[in-house]
């Protein structure tokens, strides 16, 4: 940025509490003129300044390269730093804001709790079987058995497939421990197989060395809200006589060559989780099939295995999604295309700042995939040290997951080491969810990129580019994105 002239502009920034830091700073974008350092807020007020900002340190090379002009005219000083975007970037910017939603639909909400309180039915009445097919139909698919969290639609899904004790069940490393912990409920043995490590999904090869004579079925997990590639693993599976169980806890409205999540195996489960994409407010999780049979028999399953009042056909336990839950989810599903095209959009957005940089990789999407953003997750080296930078700058992130399930305690005793899955582990150091929700606004955005590109910058090279096994046809596509992000070089780089 040109270097401002004294009678460009009166005030640059201002710092009430230290004079000497707003020296310092005059001196460094090169303004000569006193800086306001010596005004106390009384005569900033006089002078029609509301908005006052404080420039710490850090923040020179950000205020160097930012335009937020004041001018002089006659004796009034128009501060116009608050009509510049970055401004918001002064506020603490979290990873998720569940309470910019609930001001926007809180009132759709208390009206549709109250409707279920004047009913006064609580527990598998109308809402629910609303729910039902009002997600099935979003799915594509016949029937819909709401439940009562996105663990108990996995392992009801799983009994309903017949995994039992001494089972063998295949699933990926990389993903939220309820996919595993639910095999193990059911006293079967969980088999991982690595990850492909541009989507961080299931990759169809390590699927084929891991089935046995014990295999009972494979779980295929849509991370972060993009679809698995589902049908070479659903025919691989078809030849094997094997049930695909979709994990669509993170990627419900998520596409695959023209079908949904939820309708590409035999069974799929939903998480209802309040920071899913649809989020309940507590818990809640359904489960999704085109079989009549399976449905009936996972209602059977989710009400104490009763086939009739009081009469019960086999173990079953209370699995069921409550009426209140599925009112407020049935609110929030109304939205929940619109909220999916914001996410979208941000994600190209992001994605448009970084995919330039070769030490960030931005989620791919690949062609005929339509990705719902759940999380917004780059890969970067130093991954740990860039998160502390965010939280320095009071900018939320998440690391999910920071510890795959083959190297967790509570699965020790399977046997698994270090070095057993290198795709899922390399993701597990790498991987960095940013602020993602609908109403994160255009400034939020632009700081979070700007940070995250400052950081990767400054740390020089990146060997992501070398490691990563890229093919040119899974580039990004955005197709329903709003802004089309250009190619991202770090993965256009590599061949496989
Ligand atoms: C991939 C995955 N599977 C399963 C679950 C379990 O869902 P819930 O928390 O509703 O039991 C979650 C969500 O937490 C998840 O992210």
């Amino acid at each position: 940025m040109a270097k401002l002239e004294a009678s460009d502009a009166v005030v640059f920034g201002i710092s009430i509490d230290s004079p000497a830091a707003n020296n310092a700073f005059a001196q460094k974008i090169g303004v000569t003129f006193p800086l306001l350092s010596d005004m106390n807020r009384k005569v900033l007020k006089e002078y029609g300044i509301l908005k006052m900002y404080n420039v710490q340190k850090e923040e020179y090379d950000w205020a160097q390269r930012t335009t937020f002009v004041v001018d002089k005219k006659g004796m009034r000083i128009v501060f116009r730093m608050s009509s510049n975007p970055l401004a918001a970037s002064f506020s603490p910017i979290p990873q998720l804001d569940l309470a910019a939603q609930y001001a926007a639909v809180g009132g759709e909400l208390r009206e549709a709790v109250e409707r279920v309180l004047s009913s006064q039915q609580f527990i598998l009445g109308r809402e629910g079987a609303a729910l039902e097919e009002e997600v099935a139909r979003l799915c594509g698919v016949a029937h819909g058995v709401g439940t009562g969290s996105g663990t108990d639609a996995l392992v009801m899904a799983l009994r309903s497939c017949g995994v039992a004790a001494g089972d063998e069940v295949i699933l990926p490393p990389f993903t939220f421990v309820a996919t595993g912990s639910a095999v193990s409920a059911l006293g079967a043995k969980p088999v991982f197989a690595d990850i492909h490590p541009n989507t961080y999904n299931f990759d169809l090869a390590q699927i084929e060395r891991r089935v046995t004579s014990r295999t009972r079925a494979i779980v295929v997990v849509h991370l972060y809200g993009l679809a698995a590639d589902m049908d070479p693993i659903v025919e691989f599976a078809r030849t094997k006589n094997l049930p695909v169980v979709e994990d669509s806890a993170q990627a419900i409205g998520a596409g695959y060559k023209g079908r949904r999540t939820g309708s590409l195996g035999d069974v799929a489960c939903f998480s209802f989780y309040p920071t899913k994409n649809l989020g309940a407010c507590g818990d809640a999780g359904m489960i999704v099939t085109n079989s009549a049979e399976r449905a009936a028999r996972l209602r059977t399953l989710r009400n104490h295995g009763q086939t009739e009042k009081y009469v019960s056909s086999e173990p079953g336990w209370n699995g069921r999604l409550d009426e209140i839950q599925a009112a407020i989810l049935r609110v929030k599903l109304r939205h929940l295309a619109e909220w999916q095209r914001a996410r979208q959009a941000h994600a190209a957005e992001y994605t448009r700042h970084f995919s330039q940089i070769p030490g960030i990789m931005p989620p791919l999407v690949p062609e005929g995939y339509e990705h719902v953003f759940h999380q917004y997750t780059i890969r970067v080296e130093e991954r740990d040290k860039l998160q502390r930078v965010l939280t320095d700058k009071k900018i939320g992130s998440a690391v999910y997951y920071p510890v795959p399930l083959h190297l967790q305690p509570l699965y020790a005793s399977l046997g698994y080491k270090a070095g057993d899955f290198p795709h899922a582990e390399r993701a597990a150091q790498e991987v960095l969810s940013l602020p993602m929700y609908p109403e994160l606004r255009p400034a939020q955005l632009a700081r979070v990129a700007e940070v995250v590109t400052e950081f990767v910058r400054t740390r020089g090279g990146s060997t992501l580019r070398e490691i990563l096994p890229f093919s040119k046809s899974r580039i990004a596509t955005y197709s329903n994105a709003a802004t089309p992000p250009r190619r991202c070089r770090a993965c256009a780089a590599v061949k496989i």
